[in-house]
């Protein structure tokens, strides 16, 4: 068992998310060898595996008894399970096999955290939030299947349930597409990156996909196919530069930064390219999902205005502006999203005809969402429309801390009114222009995540000096396996070092975002006006 510092209050169970019902009682109970009684299965496996690293034996006839079924506890949701400790051992129960792996995720930190001796409880744990959502963007930044596999095993930790998979982007295109080979072989490699000359790449077959869905359905995590369209896919365009409206030779994006081109909206060929990729990501997620997210967000639509293909569709079908030919472009991919039986999700930022599709699901990230304003009572408050939550003030992890730190996403609250059935579920985000690598990629989530999963699966969250003491713990735990988190000093820097974070974050914003696009921008409007 790894040292680690004393338990000095026992009254509380060092566990994050914290349980929904947990009772202390008196005496305690040493886990250093565990006798288990029960069916062979993934959730018991995985525990096993996972808990003889920290010291705790097995044992068919001695040490604490551990039993484990399937069968009706005291609890309403299929993710819900019940643990007791007590002089008899540890009783585990859940009424199926998602609420069991729950479970043993508890008893796996509880162990590490109490140091092998246990005190005597009783726990009935189920979330409040149906959809608790992580998404990883690996469109920035490629990551090996071997960490995507932990960055699953992570979700699985915090019992987060959805991993919502942002495949491809500016600057790489991370999914096979046999229609399009050049996606991959070309539109997956930047020449170079924000942080060196050298190249970057990579992409996922559909064997890797298959595979990675399997690992993530294994530990009850549904996999969340994004592909945004029709702005960031200038990895796209850098391969197949007809789908955009001028045929330009642009390269696979190297810095962040939103692109000001996208796909042309008044093309045939791009319509057909959007239902060919869709058919295909469809083909390789089949049932593991019932949503597939098209994006729609930060859609800069100067190309639109000057095109001539986007211009004649605009006026066959008399849209009044550019922002109408987006809603346009999106409302004939939610309809062919809905014709094959799934669900589609949009970014709010997508401004144009709010009507695209009656079943389609918004996900909330820049503001409040506001039932008093009409575009959000449009998308969401109406029977059949749902929200996702993900506000990005308080759910995206690529933030520095000084803009957001440790207590503010602990404060989290994603029920703000009455949403009803309405709310879908939250997600928090990982973007990656600035997580090259699995290391920074902890450093981002820890311990930020730890909150905000608490956020999402505990309706009661303690007070803030409660988790940071159970944090102490469960960091260490988390270190031991193999993701390492962020000191509590960084994680709630003070004002000053604060601030420079923001200034720093910010700088680069405006770096890449405004300069190089204004010289870009000028470049395609001064040819233009050249050929006219
Ligand atoms: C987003 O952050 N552009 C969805
Ligand atoms: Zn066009």
């Amino acid at each position: 068992m790894q040292k680690i510092k004393r338990v000095k209050n026992m009254n509380e169970l060092k566990l994050i998310p914290y349980p929904k019902y947990a009772k202390v009682t008196e005496g305690i109970l040493d886990c250093k060898v565990l006798q288990p009684v029960g069916d062979r299965c993934f959730a018991f496996d995985d525990f096993k595996e996972k808990i003889e690293t920290y010291g705790v034996e097995f044992s068919a006839n001695r040490g604490a008894v551990l039993r484990y079924s399937v069968k009706q506890c005291d609890v309403q949701d299929e993710e819900g399970y019940c643990i007791t400790v007590d002089v008899n051992g540890i009783n585990v129960s859940a009424p199926n096999q998602i609420g069991l792996g729950y479970a043993f995720c508890s008893l796996r930190q509880l162990i590490f955290n109490h140091d092998g001796k246990l005190p005597h409880c009783n726990i009935k744990d189920e979330p409040y939030i149906k959809h608790r959502g992580l998404l990883f963007d690996v469109g920035r930044y490629y990551f090996e299947k071997e960490y995507v596999f932990k960055i699953i095993d992570l979700c699985y930790l915090h019992k987060i349930n959805v991993l919502h998979w942002h495949l491809t982007e500016d600057q790489g295109w991370r999914i096979q597409i046999d229609k399009y080979p050049l996606l991959t072989q070309k539109g997956s490699r930047r020449s170079h990156t924000n942080f060196g000359v050298k190249p970057h790449g990579g992409y996922y077959t559909k064997e890797d996909i298959k595979e990675i869905i399997a690992y993530a359905n294994q530990r009850n995590i549904q996999v969340f196919p994004e592909i945004d369209m029709p702005g960031h896919i200038q990895s796209a365009l850098a391969c197949y530069p007809h789908l955009g409206c001028f045929d330009r030779k642009l390269k696979v994006a190297t810095h962040w930064g939103v692109k000001h081109d996208p796909l042309c909206a008044g093309k045939e060929s791009t319509y057909q390219f959007a239902f060919d990729v869709i058919d295909e990501v469809i083909e390789m997620f089949g049932e593991n999902t019932k949503y597939i997210h098209i994006g729609g967000d930060e859609v800069f639509r100067h190309r639109w205005q000057l095109c001539k293909n986007c211009q004649d569709t605009m006026q066959k079908h008399g849209l009044k502006d550019e922002e109408a030919l987006q809603g346009h472009f999106m409302k004939k991919l939610c309809e062919y999203i809905v014709d094959k039986g799934y669900i589609p999700v949009m970014w709010n930022g997508v401004d144009a005809d709010i009507d695209v599709h009656p079943n389609a699901v918004w996900q909330f990230w820049s503001g409040e969402i506001d039932a008093s304003k009409e575009n959000d009572a449009k998308r969401s408050f109406q029977p059949s429309k749902g929200f996702i939550v993900s506000n990005s003030s308080f759910t995206y992890l690529d933030f520095p801390y000084g803009m957001l730190d440790l207590k503010k996403a602990y404060s989290f609250n994603p029920i703000q009114k009455d949403y009803g059935d309405n709310m879908l579920g939250v997600e928090v985000s990982l973007w990656t222009e600035y997580v090259p690598n699995f290391k920074t990629a902890c450093a981002r989530l820890l311990p930020r995540l730890c909150a905000l999963s608490e956020a999402m699966w505990s309706k009661e969250k303690t007070a803030y000096p409660q988790f940071e003491e159970r944090l102490a713990f469960t960091v260490q735990f988390l270190k031991h396996e193999g993701y390492k988190s962020r000191p509590l000093r960084v994680a709630n820097p003070n004002k000053l070092r604060g601030a420079a974070q923001k200034a720093w974050f910010g700088r680069r914003v405006l770096h890449w975002q405004g300069l190089h696009n204004l010289i870009d921008d000028a470049c395609v409007t001064n040819k233009l006006s050249k050929k006219q």
